[in-house]
């Protein structure tokens, strides 16, 4: 199904659209062993991570020459700080697969200057070539990165303060303790984000529901960051029917 130039794609369960998602990583790294991937953090694209560990396991996924840019990190947090993006992604995905450290680049939420950090990312990130494939989640209040719903978005990586929603949707990463969850954080921008070559966004479970249709079919604003994704050429949007309910009941 395509809506407003998002090419939908629905999956009978969260694992499903994982493993296909996987495999078709697997796919691009065959064909391009040099990919420079974007990946997210989240709920979400865990099982996705488990699929991909699983295929490199059974020797089916190779990363050797890969490249990878996280979407974003919390501001003050320390690589190896446990709470940390960082740390998160090596959890699921680096400690399991043979991505060379030198390959993974990350915003360093401990930079003594964020500006430049910024600065420093966005430019690793041209000098990379740009993103070949970069997979987002999606936030409840429509975020993607660290782009968080406002009056303005701002193109390139830069420094944001956190809505009182995401600190919360967060908690779980800071054994439940708001008050631990960072105020701040470091984000690709919404050009960074729409420069990607492919895009795939995932959504999957019931409370993504009502965000998914106002990102599909709603009006393009800052009010709502993921709706800018209409504006690319090559977004597919990967959902399991429960994230997809909103979006069916419209099309019938
Ligand atoms: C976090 C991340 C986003 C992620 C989103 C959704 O705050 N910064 O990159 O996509 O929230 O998270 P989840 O997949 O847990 O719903």
């Amino acid at each position: 199904m395509h809506v407003n130039g998002l090419s939908i794609r629905t999956f009978p369960s969260p694992v499903a659209a994982a493993r296909t998602l996987a495999r078709d990583v697997a796919r691009e790294l065959t064909r391009n062993p040099a990919l420079v991937l974007g990946l997210p953090t989240g709920r979400t694209p865990v099982p996705f991570y488990a699929e991909l560990a699983a295929l490199y396991a059974q020797g089916r996924a190779d990363f050797s020459q890969a490249r990878t840019f996280n979407l974003d990190e919390f501001l003050g947090l320390h690589r190896d700080d446990p709470h940390s993006y960082r740390a998160f992604m090596q959890r699921h995905l680096f400690d399991h697969v043979n991505l060379s450290a030198r390959r993974i680049d990350f915003l360093d939420g401990a930079a003594g200057d964020a500006e430049a950090e910024c600065l420093r990312y966005e430019r690793r990130i041209a000098r990379a070539g740009g993103l070949d494939l970069l997979i987002l989640g999606l936030g409840v209040n429509g975020h993607i990165g660290f782009n968080e719903p406002g009056r303005a978005l701002t193109a390139a990586t830069h420094r944001t303060r956190l809505t009182a929603a995401t600190r919360r949707s967060n908690v779980a990463l800071f054994e439940r303790r708001l008050h631990d969850v960072p105020r701040e954080a470091l984000s690709m921008g919404m050009g960074t984000i729409l420069r990607a070559r492919r895009i795939v966004l995932l959504a999957t479970g019931a409370g993504k529901a009502r965000t998914v249709k106002r990102m599909v079919c709603g009006a393009i604003s800052p009010a709502l960051p993921a709706s800018f994704l209409q504006l690319h050429a090559a977004v597919e949007v990967w959902v399991d029917g429960a994230a997809g309910a909103a979006l069916s009941a419209s099309a019938t």
